[in-house]
C-alpha cells in the first residue's frame, strides 16, 4: 500500500500538471448555491430551498434521470450576466486546478426553446472565456452541442442562429439522451457543420452500444469522442481509435454516478490507456457529479492505482488531444519533456 506521503505527493504533482479539460457542460457546472441565488433573482419558484435539497436529489439511476434535473436546473439562467457568472465561476476553480485550457459545451437549445435570445447565451458565456483569459490565463474553446432528442431540424435552426457569431465557437458536439438517438440521425447537419469550418465532436457510447461510435466516426467525421466507453467491447474499433489516434474524452465521477459502470474499479481508463489509445479524464458535469477535473485524477489515482507516469501520461493526453494550434500544444508540452 502507498504511503499516505506518497499519495499526498503525488496528488499535489497532477495539480500542477498543465491540464486541459476537454468534456465539460457548462450547464453541468451550475452549483447549487449559484442555482439557488439566481432563481432568487430572476424570480423562479423552485421546490428546493437549501442546497441540501439540491444535494439530496443527486442520486441518478441513469443518464435520463440526470437529464430530467440538468434541463431543470436551466431554468434559472436568464440574463446574460447569468451565463457569464456560471461560465466564470467554472474558470475560477479551473485556475485552482492547474487548468491551462478549456474547451467548454454549452447547450443552445436547452435556453432557446424556452425564450432566451441565442444572443444572451453566447454573449454571456464569451465573455467570461475572454475575461479568464486576461484574468487566470486560461485559453478556451466553445463547442455548441445540438440536443439529440430533438430533432435535425431543430439542431439546423440553431446553426443557423450561430452563423452570426461564427468566430467565437470553435467546434459542434451532440449530447442529451443517447439511446434511440444515433449519430446518423444528425447526418446532414454535421456535413454542413463542417462545410462552415467547424471541428465536430459528438458523445457516443456513453449508455448507446458500440456501434454509434462507429456512427460518429464513419458517418459524422468527429475527430474525437465524448465518453467512448463502450468501445471496450470491440477490439476492430480499438485498433482504429489507436492508428488515428482518436482521443475519447472519458468522465470517471460521471460514469460512477450514471451507472454507466458498476464500480470505479471497473473504470477502462488505464486498459485503454496502456492499449495506447489517446485517453483523458474529464469532468462532464462537475456539479452534479461531485467533482470537477482534480478529483477525477484522484479518483483513477486512488482506486485504479494510477501511477505518476499514468498520471502525467492522462495530463499530457489532455493537451494533445485539444483543439489547441500545434504552437500552444507544443509551448505546454515542455513541461512533460523536463
Ligand atoms: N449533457 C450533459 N451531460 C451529459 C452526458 N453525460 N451525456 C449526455 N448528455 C449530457
Ligand atoms: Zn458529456
Amino acid at each position: 500500500m502507498r504511503s499516505f506521503f506518497l499519495n499526498l505527493m503525488m496528488s499535489s504533482l497532477y495539480i500542477q500538471m498543465p491540464k486541459a479539460e476537454l468534456h465539460l457542460h457548462i450547464e453541468g457546472s451550475l452549483e447549487a448555491e449559484l442555482l439557488l441565488k439566481l432563481a432568487q433573482r430572476n424570480n423562479i419558484s423552485l421546490p428546493y430551498k437549501k442546497v441540501d435539497d439540491i444535494h439530496r436529489a443527486l442520486n441518478f439511476r441513469c443518464l435520463q434521470d440526470f437529464l430530467d434535473l440538468y434541463y431543470y436546473g436551466t431554468n434559472v439562467l436568464i440574463e446574460q450576466d447569468d451565463f457569464f457568472e456560471l461560465t466564470y465561476a467554472y474558470f475560477k476553480r479551473c485556475s485552482e486546478q492547474g487548468i491551462v485550457h478549456a474547451e467548454i459545451m454549452f447547450d443552445p437549445q436547452s435556453h432557446t426553446n424556452r425564450g432566451i435570445s441565442f444572443d444572451k447565451v453566447i454573449m454571456g458565456i464569451s465573455n467570461a472565456c475572454q475575461q479568464a483569459k486576461l484574468d487566470f490565463g486560461i485559453s478556451s474553446a466553445l463547442i455548441l452541442s445540438f440536443l439529440r432528442h430533438l430533432t435535425e431540424e431543430d439542431a439546423f435552426r440553431t446553426l443557423k442562429q450561430a452563423e452570426k457569431y461564427r468566430d467565437k465557437i470553435t467546434a459542434i458536439g451532440l449530447d442529451s439522451s443517447e439511446l434511440d438517438n444515433p449519430p446518423i440521425k444528425f447526418k446532414q447537419v454535421y456535413q454542413e457543420a463542417k462545410n462552415q469550418g467547424y471541428r465536430l465532436t459528438a458523445h457516443a457510447g456513453e449508455e448507446g452500444p458500440v456501434d454509434y461510435i462507429w456512427q460518429a466516426i464513419e458517418i459524422l467525421g468527429v475527430e474525437r469522442i465524448d465518453h467512448g466507453n463502450a468501445c471496450i467491447e470491440d477490439h476492430a474499433l480499438r485498433q482504429t481509435l489507436i492508428n488515428y489516434q482518436i482521443p475519447l474524452t472519458l468522465c470517471p465521477t460521471s460514469n460512477v454516478a450514471l451507472k454507466v459502470i458498476s464500480d470505479i474499479k471497473h473504470h477502462p481508463v488505464l486498459d485503454l490507456l496502456h492499449q495506447g489509445l489517446l485517453v483523458t479524464i474529464n469532468s462532464d458535469d462537475p456539479a452534479y457529479f461531485g467533482g470537477y477535473l482534480d478529483e477525477n485524477y484522484a479518483l483513477v489515482q486512488n482506486n485504479l492505482g494510477a501511477t505518476e507516469q499514468d498520471l502525467s501520461l492522462l495530463a499530457r493526453n489532455s493537451i494533445v488531444a485539444s483543439m489547441l494550434n500545434e504552437a500552444e500544444k507544443q509551448k505546454h508540452l515542455t513541461f512533460f519533456k523536463l
